[in-house]
């Protein structure tokens, strides 16, 4: 403020002096040098501030300040208060909007492999994959163990009014238990960061596992909600149950964190049966095979013509990738080990 505060002042000085100077065709005078010398000290300051932090953009336009006289730095200065005010604001560009921030955030220009605008913030093209679709799909752990049973019995239960609320809507089913699906990644991964403070040791990679899984999840919940539009009470029925889930479950990771695994491994199971449901409505015609959205093309890499039946796939297969993931963090568990003690399995979807 005090800067500016003095700036106005000594424009204001320049100003007048120019006039008189118009008038008379005289030397400047000593007012005008000493103002000249100390707007031109504040532009020299200014370029070092914008350099420390890191800034491109109007440096250039400083640098030439530096060389002109104080009176056309003051003119620049208004121009671009005038008309380059709301540039500095906003820019678009692919439909976002960019802000020019004093803290020196700012995205650099991203282009997909073909030189196209990279359009998403959500993710960037280096965290994008393909599907492993290879992976066994019908793998299943057979539960022995008490708290195996308890974990299946558990997720058996869960799926009797899943089944009755949605039926064989498999659209808005896969949409509304990928509200739920990304939360256990989240709970996990937080409670073992956590831990990590806490103890001062490392997770064996387990934070970031976790955390990529939910990640993932929501990045599958992205998807459908291109494909599905929740109506109010589909809306209203997600926060009830989010609020309920994240609270249960967050209880049970720090009790049992095997069993919480357990039943993720069994959820992670009940939803690759989902997706093949929604593969067989989809061949067998009764669910419209549209071109797949944009976003899911970009995220799992798939060709510019894929369908609703490729993104299901890959979405099926990044679930078999969870299913595996979550019952070997149980079964290590379950030997008496901790997870860090094992290799976490980062960036595997
Ligand atoms: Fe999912
Ligand atoms: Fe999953």
């Amino acid at each position: 403020m005090n800067q500016l505060l003095a700036r106005s002042v000594i424009r204001g000085l320049i100003t007048a002096s120019n006039s008189s100077r118009q008038m008379s065709s005289s030397s400047s005078s000593p007012a005008v040098a000493a103002a000249t010398t100390i707007l031109r000290r504040f532009d020299e300051a200014a370029v070092v501030r914008d350099q420390s932090l890191g800034f491109g953009y109007g440096g250039g336009a400083r640098w030439g300040r530096m060389m002109s006289t104080a009176v056309e730095a003051a003119a620049e200065t208004r121009d671009q208060k005038a008309s380059g005010a709301v540039d500095e604001k906003k820019e678009k560009e692919g439909g976002e909007l960019m802000v020019s921030s004093y803290w020196g955030i700012s995205r650099p220009k991203i282009t997909r492999e073909d030189g196209t605008a990279w359009p998403w913030n959500c993710f960037m093209p280096w965290e994008t994959y393909r599907a492993d679709l290879s992976i066994d799909l019908s793998k299943h752990h057979v539960p022995k163990k008490f708290l195996d049973k308890v974990a299946y019995r558990t997720v058996k239960l869960l799926r009797i009014p899943t089944d009755i609320f949605f039926q064989r809507r498999y659209g808005c089913r896969a949409m509304m238990l990928e509200t739920v699906a990304a939360v256990p990644g989240m709970v996990g991964g937080m409670l073992l960061h956590l831990r990590s403070l806490r103890k001062f040791e490392h997770s064996g990679g387990w934070v970031k596992a976790l955390l990529e899984e939910a990640e993932n999840e929501r990045m599958h919940l992205m998807t459908m909600v291109e494909l599905v539009k929740p109506k109010w009470y589909e809306r209203l029925l997600v926060l009830t149950v989010q609020g309920v889930f994240f609270n249960a479950f967050f209880v049970l990771y720090m009790l049992s964190p095997k069993l919480a695994h357990r039943i993720v491994g069994y959820l992670e199971e009940e939803a690759i049966h989902s997706y093949t449901e929604y593969l067989k409505d989809i061949d067998s015609g009764a669910i419209e095979n549209i071109p797949a959205p944009a976003i899911a093309i970009d995220y799992w890499r798939l060709p510019k013509d894929a369908t609703l039946k490729d993104v299901i796939t890959v979405i099926r297969a990044d679930e078999a990738h969870h299913r595996d993931v979550n019952h070997f963090a149980s079964d290590v568990q379950f030997q008496g080990k901790e997870l860090k003690e094992a290799a976490a399995p980062l960036g595997y979807h």
